[in-house]
């Protein structure tokens, strides 16, 4: 539902914004296991905070749950259907506020997960970020979404690897 209305009320915001899913994901498109990240890779973790510096951040308030505090340096957007006044952070209840609160900031909105908040824009999404991680994780809690590589080009693709566990960071813009 929230995605026809997404589309229906605003579809300039495909053109003149830059939606960026950032997101790291196992062979299986597993992204989280038990609310937490299923890996451990410092490298990955220095692409996004470089990626991500000065622009607005979007994340599900398990997300902002899991990373335990705002990140510095940029603006970080929590939805939630039940705001708390939580500290550092500007909380909000639909797509439509995240991104009127969002393009105050910057031009680039990086989505930043889990797996509703991923898929509650992946239909006005412009570039894909994604570390393919090497792995198949089992028991996850969630998934990235599906999609349709025939609606994405990639673009660049650089391989990397840290305590035995292979990797890719690779970008895809929407055709
Ligand atoms: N690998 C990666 O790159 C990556 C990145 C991010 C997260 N993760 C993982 O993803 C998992 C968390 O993902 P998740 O899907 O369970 O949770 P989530 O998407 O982070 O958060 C879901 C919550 O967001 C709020 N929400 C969702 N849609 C909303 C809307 N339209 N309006 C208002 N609020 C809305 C609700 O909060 P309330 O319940 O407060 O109403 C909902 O319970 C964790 O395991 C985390 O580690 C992985």
């Amino acid at each position: 539902m929230d995605m026809i209305l997404i589309q229906q009320l605003k579809p300039q915001w495909q053109f003149k914004m830059n939606i960026s899913h950032l997101v790291a994901l196992s062979n299986n498109s597993v992204i989280g296991v038990n609310n937490d990240l299923p890996w451990t890779l410092k490298r990955d973790l220095k692409h996004f905070s470089s990626y991500t510096q000065n622009k607005a951040i979007v994340m599900g308030r398990k997300t902002f749950d899991s990373i335990g505090r705002p990140l510095p340096n940029r603006k970080n957007i929590v939805m939630t259907r039940s705001p708390q006044d939580r500290e550092g952070v500007t909380e909000v209840t639909s797509v439509e506020d995240a991104i009127d609160e969002a393009k105050i900031f910057s031009q680039t909105i990086n989505i930043i997960g889990g797996e509703y908040i991923y898929k509650e824009f992946l239909p006005i999404a412009t570039k894909l970020i994604i570390t393919e991680v090497g792995l198949n994780i089992n028991s996850p809690d969630a998934y990235f979404p599906e999609w349709s590589t025939e609606e994405w080009k990639e673009v660049s693709r650089t391989a990397s690897s840290e305590n035995g566990i292979k990797f890719s960071f690779v970008e895809y813009l929407k055709i």
